[in-house]
């Protein structure tokens, strides 16, 4: 099974760039999420990586064999890959087996071979004894499972599974993720599964790539991402983080001394001595009768959970709305103090200046 790697790949809609410059490589067996919002190029991507869209510039490899890139172009058929779409893609006059076997067939395998392959993976997807019916006769979930039995029984190196899973209730998605993770652990192929939901992309992948507006953010693992992110933009992204606009004044041994208005605070962080994002989680912020580090005001609050989410606006520093969980119930305006007990900080690049958008973290 290969590495996947992408060496600065970009690549163009007429004038629209849809990806740029994306470099990244994963490791045999991984399951890479390539996640962000709508429109950010994920199934782009996929397309490029499958052979059914040529990148403008760049080189994608399987292990160290090009498959695109310079004059080199190996057709989709010859890489070995399979593919499960949102809408599963069944053939709906035919049976379960008869959507497995489909392209078997066509690959000329012998019936004793295709009996086995098709037994083997509708164990392994867990739809044994469901051989005989037709798409229209299995739920939604059941559905998917045939879709990634029918890639499965190809064989392939490298699954891409586009939003698999868009068009399952919440229930269902739940098990289906666990379904996903136990079938990758059990084949030798690399997965590669597109969405834009954070949370499925922490549930089921080992490696995960965030695109924004055609641009890698950050190729981490789950924790990476959570704890360490890149950008203000993965902070937001990722676990409903919030930021906030600190100044740098001193960066050494991955620790960032910053000051928050005119608090100081010491956490850890890669950002040079400047401008700076402090990024946190709602885990990181403790409301405290005096002092803290963040002086804030109650807008609004929502039971959630079994306690008041509340939402606090920052009241002496120009910074986003913050928002933590809290025991009781108390009138919007009321001043609440916080103390910052944790996070990381980031530099405030080019790509980031200004307070962003409130509601990037919560586009799911
Ligand atoms: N065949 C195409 N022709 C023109 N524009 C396209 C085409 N495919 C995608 N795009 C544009 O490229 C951008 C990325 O699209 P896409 O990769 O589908 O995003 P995602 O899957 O992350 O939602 C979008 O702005 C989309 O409108
Ligand atoms: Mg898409």
């Amino acid at each position: 099974m290969p590495r996947l790697s992408l060496k600065a790949v970009t690549k163009h809609f007429e004038r629209h760039r849809a990806l740029d410059d994306v470099s990244f490589s994963i490791p045999d067996r991984a399951f890479l999420a390539l996640l962000g919002p709508s429109g950010c190029g994920k199934t782009t991507l996929l397309r490029l990586i499958a052979g059914l869209e040529l990148p403008d510039q760049g080189e994608i490899l399987f292990d160290d064999q090009v498959m695109a890139g310079g004059h080199v172009f190996m057709p989709p058929e010859k890489r070995g890959i399979g593919m499960v779409f949102q809408s599963y893609a069944l053939w709906p006059t035919m049976t379960v087996r008869g959507n497995v076997e489909f392209g078997l067939k066509v690959a000329g395998l012998g019936a004793r071979e295709r009996q086995q392959r098709i037994d083997d993976v509708l164990e392994v997807v867990g739809l044994q004894g469901l051989n005989d019916r037709r798409p229209h006769e299995l739920s939604g979930g059941q559905r998917q499972r045939v879709a990634l039995a029918r890639s499965l029984a190809m064989r392939p190196k490298l699954i891409l599974l586009d939003e698999p899973l868009a068009n399952l209730d919440a229930h269902l998605r739940d098990a289906m993720l666990a379904e996903f993770r136990r079938i990758h652990s059990l084949t030798d192929a690399t997965f590669v599964f597109v969405t834009h939901d954070q949370d499925e992309a922490m549930a089921v992948a080992t490696h995960v790539a965030v695109l924004d507006r055609g641009c890698l953010q950050q190729l981490g693992t789950p924790e990476d991402l959570y704890r360490r992110p890149a950008s203000p933009m993965v902070a937001r992204f990722i676990g409903r983080g919030k930021t906030l606009p600190v100044r740098v004044v001193s960066a050494q041994g991955g620790r960032n001394r910053v000051m928050l208005g005119s608090e100081m605070l010491d956490l850890p962080g890669c950002a040079p001595v400047g401008e700076g994002w402090l990024c946190f989680h709602a885990s990181d912020l403790h409301s405290v009768s005096d002092g803290g580090h963040l002086k804030t005001e109650l807008v609004g609050q929502v039971f959630q959970n079994g306690a008041w989410l509340s939402h606090c606006l920052p009241s002496e520093i120009d910074g986003n709305v913050v928002s933590l969980p809290l025991a009781e119930q108390f009138a919007p305006g009321t001043r609440i103090n916080l103390a910052i007990s944790g996070g990381w900080v980031v530099e405030r690049g080019p790509a980031s200046h200004g307070i962003l958008p409130a509601d990037l973290a919560s586009v799911t």
